[in-house]
């Protein structure tokens, strides 16, 4: 079966690496896809969209999409491509609203009991401040829409909250996605990424990946979309057991009460606070870089699991001993900005255990790699124990520099002290 991969970054790069090893996909394309996902791929340039995507698998011989990112996701693709009678991987457009409307995503926990922070709906400055006497501060803002990781507000004060209103609502910086927002009572806790793949009817779970969101080590710094993952992450039985029962089971029947036509992943963010599991979010796709360390764990064929998921058909997976570790090489500025074209100096090759995901890279005509977005490459390894997985990565994560490159010190340092 051919199979096609919607996307360019590196958690793409991740799903493409996966599909190559499948011996149930023979041909791999990616749209646009990126140039370090190799000559075996086949980069396709038609617009995305449900007729020219369609037409392209016809024409291709495709029949498996895999969609990685949100926004084709909220704008309803993998139904529209359903539609059309291929096999998709990704949820229609109803179940991506979990993504792309936190109100509506508030409301379906709220709905089917799923436990989440007390929250208020709001669309003004001033009745944010007046909502805000609802809550204690720190004051929690998230804009409504899709943000690309750019609409929560965490406000220390009022003076805070009201500047984040303001700009939200009436400097209007997000735009459309931040018309209305959710004004959320703070939760101190820790936070946990936990992944299903559901058919609609029946899920099953995924190992736990841990993310290191931001820039600098010892998680300070501005937000970025993560500079490094580890898994499988290990937490006691009986968390795990409470996780099941008070958010990932009610989530799935929440998702079968609803009819959502959902074939895909549910990424849910969770923070574990001193009275249990809440809810943080939910999104619609697999993390980045978290799928670079899960999909690698897979003792299966990815191949058929997508396709599977697709068709309604619950997979049974089995799950490698190992660990994986990912450690994200960004360019100078990011996340601010991205300073772009700089050469890539290094060696690029790597091994089965240890090997690099491309997320902005760029091949020049000279053949040289160069930087090309604010993440830019991810050195991936796999080893038997947690500690010798870090030490791998951060050995190939070294094969290659370029003036300005940033990398955590620290990727799996929390995960190792939890483990000791
Ligand atoms: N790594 C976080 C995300 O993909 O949203």
């Amino acid at each position: 079966m051919k199979a096609l991969v919607i996307g360019k970054g590196g958690r793409e790069h991740a799903l493409v690496h996966a599909l190559l090893e499948s011996s149930f996909i023979n041909k791999v394309f990616a749209l646009p896809g990126n140039q370090g996902m190799g000559k075996e791929v086949t980069q396709l340039s038609v617009e995305v969209e449900s007729a020219s995507i369609h037409k392209a698998c016809i024409e291709n011989d495709i029949e498996l999409v895999v969609i990685g990112p949100e926004d084709p996701l909220v704008q309803g693709l993998a139904s529209q491509l359903r539609q059309k009678g291929l096999a998709v991987f990704g949820p229609g457009e109803q179940g991506a609203k979990l993504e792309g409307s936190k109100i509506y995503s508030k409301k379906f926990m709220e709905k089917h009991k799923i436990p989440t922070a007390a929250f208020e709906v709001v669309s003004s400055v001033e009745k944010t401040l007046e909502k805000a006497s609802n809550f204690t501060p720190p004051y929690v803002l998230k804009a409504d829409g899709l943000a690309a990781g750019k609409g929560v507000f965490i406000c220390k004060d009022k003076t805070e909250l009201e500047k984040a209103a303001t700009d939200l609502f009436e400097n209007k910086i997000l735009g459309e996605a931040g018309r209305e927002a959710l004004l959320e009572q703070f939760q101190p806790g820790y936070e946990l990424s936990f992944f299903i793949l559901t058919t609609g009817a029946d899920y099953v779970a995924l190992p736990m990946a841990q993310d290191h969101k931001k820039i600098f080590e010892g998680e300070t710094g501005p937000n970025t979309g993560g500079m490094g993952t580890v898994a499988p992450m290990k937490i006691s039985d009986s968390l795990y057991r409470t996780i099941i029962e008070e958010v990932v089971e009610p989530t799935q029947k929440g998702i079968q009460a609803e009819s959502f036509d959902y074939k895909g992943v549910v990424f849910i963010g969770i923070m574990v606070t001193d009275s249990g599991p809440q809810v943080l979010e939910y999104n619609v796709r697999f993390g980045d870089p978290e799928t670079q360390v899960l999909l690698p764990l897979l003792d299966g064929d990815w191949g058929e699991a997508f396709y599977k998921i697709s068709q309604g058909e619950k997979p049974q997976l089995k799950w490698k001993e190992g660990f994986a570790t990912c450690v994200v090489l960004a360019a100078e500025k990011y996340p601010e900005s991205s300073v772009k074209d700089v050469v890539i100096e290094g060696d690029f090759s790597g091994s089965k255990e240890a090997y690099f995901l491309h997320a902005g890279t760029k091949l020049t005509e000279e053949n040289h790699w160069v930087t090309n977005g604010g993440r830019v490459l991810n050195a991936v390894a796999l080893a038997s124990t947690l500690q010798e997985s870090i030490e791998k990565a951060y050995k190939q994560a070294d094969r290659v520099c370029w003036p300005g490159r940033q990398m955590r010190k620290d990727i799996g340092k929390k995960a190792l002290d939890s483990l000791k």
